[in-house]
């Protein structure tokens, strides 16, 4: 029996694709066949010459009743997800810890589900490890958007009539995306200051030609992360961290704690003390957000009359 893997559209603002003709080539050769709902990869200019010899259907109704195996990048619609059939498999980003309903659904009616953002991160996992992969093109597009909106320049630029001072960015959270945006900013030209709570942290940064920032705070976990911060070690880490927040033209946050809520590290009020001008890029946004007020997916201006 061929097996079909099955790849509905996905959310409208997602701009990845479960699939490439890479892939497809792959699972040809392994004897699968690929059925994909039409304009599901569009958005990643992964066009239908590209991916090669795959089916096609209209809508994802067709796809999710037609395949063995269903990929997607984030969750299914919940109509689509309520179309997926005992024995059915589903993989892909699935956030099962925003929320348990979801993948209890799933289970109770006897779908296997891999959300592969559980993935262990073995070495003989590496090649499917899809936090390592998202986290370095995000910490990377972080920094290209702070770029785009700081009224300042990123490198020092030097003329006959004076200099300009370099930008300042401070990264918090110094994990597989913060440590790129630390090189992404240092390869730009800025002042770069990166912290986090995993001590092993700060060579690393220093190793990208960064600046760390030392809280006196310490917290190593489990498995090589971080633990959730004590109420006394996060106000410790507040009042530590004020000044290099208020000195910044750039702020990247990306501090995370698995299977918890994001940790609060910068206050409205610290905030409020940079300077006019300052950019903030909350990557955390979407588990909560590192800094108060901050809205997934939303541009917002703070400290503006009217
Ligand atoms: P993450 O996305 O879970 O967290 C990002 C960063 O936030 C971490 O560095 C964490 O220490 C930091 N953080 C958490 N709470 C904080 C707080 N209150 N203040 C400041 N920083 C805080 O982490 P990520 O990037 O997914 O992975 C980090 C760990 O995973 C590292 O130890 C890394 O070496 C390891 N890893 C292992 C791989 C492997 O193949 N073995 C591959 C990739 C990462």
């Amino acid at each position: 029996m061929t097996v079909v893997i099955g790849i509905p559209a996905s959310a409208e603002d997602e701009t990845r694709s479960p699939i490439t003709g890479d892939v497809v080539k792959k699972l040809a050769a392994l004897g699968a066949r690929v059925l994909v709902q039409r304009g599901a990869t569009d958005a990643a200019f992964a066009t239908p010459e590209s991916l090669g010899d795959v089916d096609w259907a209209p809508t994802s109704a067709e796809v999710i009743a037609g395949s063995d195996i269903v990929w997607t990048i984030g969750n299914l619609s919940d109509a689509d997800a309520a179309a997926l059939k005992p024995g059915q498999v589903l993989m892909g980003l699935l956030t099962p810890y925003a929320g348990a309903a979801h993948a209890t659904s799933l289970a109770e009616r006897g779908v296997t589900a891999f959300a592969m953002e559980l993935l262990p991160r073995i070495s003989r996992a590496q090649s499917m490890d899809i936090l390592s992969s998202q986290g370095a093109a995000s910490g990377y597009e972080c920094v290209l958007i702070a770029a785009t909106r700081t009224p300042k320049f990123f490198p020092m630029l030097t003329y006959a009539a004076g200099t300009i001072r370099p930008a300042r960015v401070l990264v918090i959270g110094a994990g597989v995306a913060g440590l790129q945006a630390v090189a992404t900013a240092k390869r730009l030209g800025a002042m770069v200051h990166g912290y986090d709570v995993r001590p092993e942290t700060r060579e690393q940064v220093e190793s990208l030609g960064a600046k760390f920032v030392d809280t006196g705070v310490s917290a190593a976990g489990e498995g090589g992360y971080a633990r959730e911060l004590t109420p006394e070690e996060l106000a410790q880490q507040a009042k530590a961290l004020a000044k290099a927040v208020a000195d910044s033209d750039v702020l990247i946050t990306t501090a995370a704690v698995p299977g918890k809520k994001a940790p609060v590290i910068v206050s409205r009020a610290m905030v409020e003390a940079m300077k006019p001008g300052s950019v903030v890029v909350d990557m955390a946004a979407e588990g909560g957000g590192n800094v108060e007020g901050t809205v997934a997916g939303k541009e917002m201006l703070v400290g503006v009359p009217g």
